[in-house]
């Protein structure tokens, strides 16, 4: 294994035995310069339970991480806290190692896994449902279950450890970050990492995050660390990143625009560069984004916190260029709550941009403030500065918000 092959312990009988996927690049789609980990937990008691695995690919990895600290045979009970194949895609490789251990899990979580591995004998796996509030005795150490549906997906669910105060949180809290160390007084920027993941995976669920932060205030648990499937854990004041999911979830922005475009010619440059001229008049933070340089998530990441997004689009064969269009199909899918929006562009002869893109940004919850504007071939000092006033006139929403 190399690296970081000592035992990784949260804190006595609770082990991170998870895989370190250090050359990822690409999470279906969401951009990863720096990795990200599987993090898999064992909790070694009278009872030996190992809670969700790892990548199918790193499965040699957990088990070897595993054997450093326990037999595996010795593993009594598997926690499936997720369906999705980055963390149940060593189930499989588990289930023929310890045939006899007994899985929980959601009833959807076994619905998904009898879908996802009929071909690796899940018939013969002895699968429980558990619900909220069901509880697992591993001797001196109790697992409690909270379900998580749509954080993010139906079958999705959280353990939490009774004794020890560790909440288990799967995908919740995590980030995409690949590095030596597994603690969050330990790195730098854990936080940056955790909006950018918040933004790309969980943002269409704020509704649901408030609701989940609701349901742990009615249990009443107190929480000393929190351990995710992705990235580092929370160990240092783990209520930084529930509070920080409750600012988030709750649309709480900060006073900036931002305006996002590309361009064909430079001529919705020069508008997208008069309109960062007015906002910048006005002392209000602004920010220019060229969609084609820029990762997609890195721009989502920034329009988490973005009260105003303004589009600019060239028209292309009478609608809008395709980068603006992959943006703002991945943008819908993500459905931002509470955000404000205008649009600008240039064309030629028939136009089409600036209404293709006004229609995509209303698909996706975005009110728009005010007409869009746009410019025929090249923009003249007039419609130059009909882009500066545009940056002044949203600058002034975000000051009165
Ligand atoms: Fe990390 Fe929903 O999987």
């Amino acid at each position: 294994m190399g690296e970081n092959s000592e035992r990784i312990t949260l804190t006595k009988g609770v082990y991170w035995v998870g895989a370190i996927d250090w050359n990822l690049r690409d999470f279906h789609g969401y951009v990863t310069p720096r990795g990200t980990t599987y993090n898999a937990y064992l909790i070694v008691d009278e009872k030996v339970a190992l809670v969700d695995t790892v990548n199918a690919e790193f499965a040699g990895e957990m088990m070897e991480r595993i054997r450093q600290i326990i037999d595996p045979a010795k593993i009594d009970y598997v926690v499936a806290n997720h369906v999705e194949m980055d963390h149940s895609g060593s189930l499989p490789a588990v289930m023929e190692a310890i045939p006899g251990a007994k899985i929980y899990g959601t009833r959807q979580c076994k619905n998904g896994l009898s879908q996802y591995y009929h071909a690796h004998g899940f018939d013969r796996w002895d699968f429980e449902i558990v619900e909220t509030g069901s509880e697992l005795n591993l001797g001196t150490k109790t697992l409690m279950f909270i379900e998580a549906a749509m954080l993010h997906w139906p079958d999705s669910m959280h353990t939490y450890i009774k004794e020890d105060k560790i909440l288990l949180s799967n995908d919740a809290f995590g980030q995409h970050v690949a590095t030596s160390n597994r603690f969050n007084d330990e790195v730098d920027d854990v936080m940056e990492d955790a909006a950018e993941y918040y933004a790309n995976i969980l943002m269409p669920f704020g509704k649901v995050i408030l609701k989940y932060v609701g349901t742990v205030g009615e249990l009443g648990i107190g929480i000393d660390m929190i351990a995710p499937c992705h990235g580092i854990i929370w160990r240092k004041d783990p209520g930084q990143i529930i509070e920080a999911y409750g600012r988030w979830a709750s649309g709480e922005n900060i006073p900036k625009v931002l305006v996002i475009y590309d361009t064909m010619w430079g001529s919705t440059h020069m508008m997208a560069r008069s309109i960062v001229e007015g906002v910048t008049s006005t002392g209000v933070d602004v920010k220019l984004i060229n969609i084609r340089k820029n990762d997609l998530s890195k721009i989502i990441k920034e329009i988490l916190d973005a009260p105003v997004v303004l589009v600019g689009s060239p028209t292309l064969n009478n609608g809008m260029f395709p980068s603006v269009g992959e943006f703002l199909t991945y943008l819908k899918g993500l459905h931002p709550a509470g955000k404000k929006a205008a649009v600008f562009g240039s064309y030629g002869w028939g136009g089409g941009a600036v209404k293709a893109v006004e229609k995509e940004l209303e698909a996706a919850g975005f009110e728009l403030i005010e007409p869009g504007f746009q410019v025929r071939y090249r923009p003249d000092k007039e419609g130059l500065e009909k882009c500066r006033m545009m940056g002044e006139r949203v600058a002034a929403v975000v000051k009165a918000m």
